[in-house]
Order: structure tokens, then C-alpha cells, then sequence
């Protein structure tokens, strides 16, 4: 019999000590570490995952080309922002994490994937977290009546494992991992050896048998999934359901993802009939936009495949600090810091007093330069109060000359602009090359250099 012993774990990367400590020397985090017993073996979870591959035959390394994939095994969901942000639908045999905050709609979203699975799949729901009785009166409330869908409601996963054997479902779902124990492991549900554990006899399962594991995760306070490094590592695709609460629209976006990837977001809205795709993000995103309003400018930008526009929103006030505040929201706050010199030195705007407020609305976060000139127009035009013309969309990297440089794919930008009704495209000389021929009605208007810009749409 192995030895009990007691370790502290930090609960939110899993580093482990002897020793209580206050503060984490791997991930920083204040207060995390709790007491744990554990008598498992401690086979790291990653290579239980990596054996369980193997299927118990003898070791003996294989050829690339014998190896066949199963991507055509690709199980659609039935939604399609859902399967797109999968990478195509869900891959036979792999366990894709999903965390959001609580009341997000996690439960919602698994439930309608339950529904669009085609009719002839076998569904599990095992629910740690919510009665049978609840689940049913969701599913009415979404308006599923699925045979195939059979409820588990059970925190033990041996049991969970077991049924998973003698039923053999062709997708699982585990609601939530944090609920879910193993008794030969003495720390409580929701701990990091707890949900480790769990998570790999499940990763173990679901590549041994091909089925396919949907594992709910909930965030914890910090913005984490709880033994969030820890679980990243082990499972092939983390999604994470995103939102606020008080309003309708939810994001989803893979965050890591073997089999697809993780650039795709999908958008839904959240109603009384449960999550409806929104297959049109830019109207979204521009709907509650104040057209004529000085600070407010539109641009296009990739997420993923697809062109999405968004509104870029700027306040500049005078400051009454000495040194002033440069809040950023949804955007690299040094990238910002960097067009706020640019406007200084190259324009001349008087901004060193200011402070400037930079808002995505949306609630998107933008990682890609093409929103550069959106964002330096916008600050521009709430310094000066004059609005930018509301029917102009902005494209272009800012360099540190002022120079307004090639962004990818202007063409697919473009285009979603023109679809939206935007009729005045100011976007990068260098991308003209390669623009089709558009409608008379439509100005594309190339510049070089960020002066040109202000005399065009200002
Ligand atoms: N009767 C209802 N009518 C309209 N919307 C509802 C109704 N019941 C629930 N909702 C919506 O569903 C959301 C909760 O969804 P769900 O239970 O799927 O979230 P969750 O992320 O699984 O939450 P938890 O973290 O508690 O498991 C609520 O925030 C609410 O917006
Ligand atoms: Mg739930």
C-alpha cells in the first residue's frame, strides 16, 4: 500500500510545497495553497492520457503514414458558431474544457449541442451540480425532446466511468468537473488533485474509447478556470463562454484547440428559448452605436476567418493629474500609448494633458494592428469634437512615422464593410494592388501617411 502523505497545492496552478506558504512562487497568487492528502499514484496526468493511447499493447513505435486520421469522424453540433469555434465539429475521442463564469449559460449551451447531435447519437449528461428534475425543465424550456439524451446525475467518477462502459454514449458531457470526486483521493471535490484526477481518468477514457468528453469548468473569482494551468494542459480544447451578465450577447472562443483554430469565435445571444446564434457579429457590434458623436469610429477586423466590425470609442478629457490617465479597454493599452505619441509628434495634437479613455464596445478584445487607425482617428476626433463621418470605416496599421501601413486580407474587410452599408473606406495605399473593382456609390480612399486621413473623414 502507497504511503498517505500530506502536500499543500496551490489551487490555481497546482504547484505544490511541503510547506504551507503564503504566496506561490509559480503563478504569484496570494493565500492558494490548501492542504491536500493523497494516496493516488502520482502519474502525471499527461502521460496517464499518453498510456491510455497506447490501449495496453506493447510498445512499439509506428509510422506516420500507418496512422490513419478520423477528421472525417467529425461529429457536427448542429450550431454552426459552435462547430466552427471546434474547428469544424467535435473530434472522436477528445476532451474539450468549458469554462465561463457562473450563470453564463454553460448548461444552456451543452444542452442545445444535446439537441442538434444528430438523432441517432447516444447522449450523457452527467450532472453533478443539477437534479434531474432541473435538467428537464431546462431542456423543456429549450424546447428539446431528444430520447437520446440520458441523464446521470452523479459526482462519483468511477460510477461515471462505469456507466460511460456499459452504455457507450457517442458524447458526454460532465456538468461540472469541479463537482465530480474520486474516493480513493481524500481532498474535497473541487480541489486541484480532485479535479486533475477526474480530468485525467477522463482524458484516459475518452482516448481509449473515441467518445468524445465535454467537461464544464467554472471560473473562479480571478478570472481562472479552478486548477485552471493544471487542466489547460491536459485536455485538447478549452473553450471559454464569455459575456456579461446584464446584457444578451455571449462570446465563445477557443483559447487553446489541437484540432482547429483558436483565432474562431462563435456569437450567440441569450433568450428565453436558450442561445440563438447571431450569424451576423458586425450588426451586433454597431447596433448601438450613436452615428454623429465625436470619439466613436468604425473599423474591420479578422476574428478567425470571419470579418467582423466593430466601433471604437475614445473620450479625451482635460486632466487634473500630473500625470495623466490612459485607460484601455479591449485593446494592447501599449500599442494605444504608441498612437497617442504618434498623434503628438506627427500631427501635433495636444494630448500630453489629457487623459484618454479607449473602449472596444462589445466587449471584444482586438489583438490585430489593422483597428491602429480607427483608434488614432477616433482619439482625434473626440479631442477636436468633430465626428467622424458616420458612414466611413477605417483600416490600417499605424507605424512610428505616421505611416499607415498593408493590413491582411483587406479585400475580405473591405467587403463586410460594403455589406454593412459603409460607403467610405479609407484603408492602407499598399492594399489597393490587390482591391476588386467596387460600386460606384462606394469610395475607396487609399492613404500613406496618417495626415491624409484627417482632411478625409474629419
Ligand atoms: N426561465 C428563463 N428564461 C430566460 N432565461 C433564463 C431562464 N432561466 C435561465 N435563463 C438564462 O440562463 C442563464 C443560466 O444558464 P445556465 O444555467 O446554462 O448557466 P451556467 O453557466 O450553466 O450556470 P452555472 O454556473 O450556475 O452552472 C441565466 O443567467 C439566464 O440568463
Ligand atoms: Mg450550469
Amino acid at each position: 500500500m502507497s504511503k498517505i502523505k500530506t502536500q499543500f497545492v496551490c489551487q490555481s496552478c497546482g504547484y505544490t510545497s511541503p510547506r504551507w506558504i503564503g504566496k506561490c512562487p509559480e503563478c504569484n497568487s496570494w493565500n492558494s495553497f490548501v492542504e491536500e492528502t493523497s494516496t493516488a499514484s502520482a502519474e502525471h496526468p499527461r502521460a496517464l492520457g499518453a498510456r491510455a493511447a497506447r490501449n495496453g499493447e506493447a510498445i512499439h513505435p509506428i509510422r506516420l503514414s500507418e496512422i490513419g486520421t478520423n477528421d472525417e469522424a467529425r461529429i457536427t453540433t448542429g450550431i454552426v458558431e459552435f462547430d466552427r469555434t471546434l474547428g469544424g465539429g467535435i473530434m472522436p475521442g477528445s476532451i474539450v474544457l468549458v469554462g465561463g463564469d457562473p450563470g453564463i449559460g454553460k448548461s444552456t449551451l451543452m444542452m442545445q449541442m444535446v439537441r442538434g447531435i444528430s438523432l441517432g447519437s447516444k447522449t450523457l449528461y452527467v450532472s453533478g451540480e443539477e437534479s434531474p428534475r432541473q435538467l428537464k425543465s431546462r431542456a423543456s424550456r429549450l424546447g428539446i425532446e431528444n430520447d437520446n439524451l440520458y441523464i446521470l446525475a452523479e459526482t462519483n467518477i468511477e460510477s461515471v466511468l462505469d456507466a460511460m462502459k456499459q452504455m457507450t454514449p457517442d458524447v458526454v458531457i460532465v456538468d461540472s468537473i469541479q463537482t465530480m470526486y474520486r474516493p480513493m483521493i481524500e481532498s474535497a471535490p473541487g480541489s486541484v488533485s480532485q479535479v486533475r484526477e477526474c480530468t485525467a481518468l477522463l482524458m484516459q477514457m475518452a482516448k481509449m474509447s473515441g467518445i468524445p468528453i465535454f467537461v464544464i469548468g467554472h471560473v473562479t473569482k480571478e478570472g481562472m478556470i479552478a486548477g485552471p494551468k493544471v487542466l489547460e494542459h491536459i485536455v485538447d480544447t478549452v473553450l471559454q463562454f464569455e459575456g456579461e451578465r446584464t446584457h444578451a450577447y455571449r462570446i465563445l472562443r477557443a483559447v487553446k484547440n489541437r484540432y482547429g483554430s483558436t483565432n474562431e469565435i462563435g456569437v450567440f445571444s441569450m433568450t428565453s428559448q436558450g442561445l440563438e446564434e447571431v450569424a451576423n457579429p458586425s450588426e451586433v457590434f454597431l447596433s448601438e452605436r450613436r452615428t454623429n458623436s465625436s470619439g466613436s469610429a468604425v473599423t474591420a477586423v479578422l476574428e478567425g476567418t470571419r470579418p467582423v466590425l466593430i466601433e471604437v470609442q475614445a473620450l479625451v478629457t482635460h486632466s487634473s493629474y500630473s500625470s495623466p490617465q490612459r485607460t484601455v479597454t479591449g485593446y494592447d493599452s501599449r500599442r494605444t500609448a504608441m498612437l497617442v505619441a504618434v498623434l503628438q509628434k506627427r500631427l501635433g495634437a495636444k494630448l500630453a494633458q489629457s487623459d484618454i479613455f479607449i473602449n472596444i464596445a462589445g466587449g471584444l478584445f482586438i489583438d490585430e494592428p489593422a483597428a491602429d487607425l480607427a483608434i488614432a482617428m477616433a482619439i482625434l476626433s473626440n479631442q477636436l469634437e468633430l465626428a467622424i463621418d458616420p458612414t466611413a470605416c477605417l483600416i490600417g496599421e499605424i507605424g512610428l512615422g505616421g505611416e499607415v501601413r498593408a493590413v491582411p486580407q483587406a479585400e475580405v474587410r473591405v467587403a463586410e464593410a460594403i455589406k454593412l452599408g459603409f460607403q467610405h473606406i479609407v484603408l492602407p495605399r499598399a492594399n489597393m494592388k490587390s482591391m476588386p473593382k467596387v460600386a460606384e456609390r462606394i469610395t475607396l480612399r487609399p492613404v500613406a501617411h496618417i495626415d491624409e486621413v484627417r482632411a478625409t473623414v474629419l
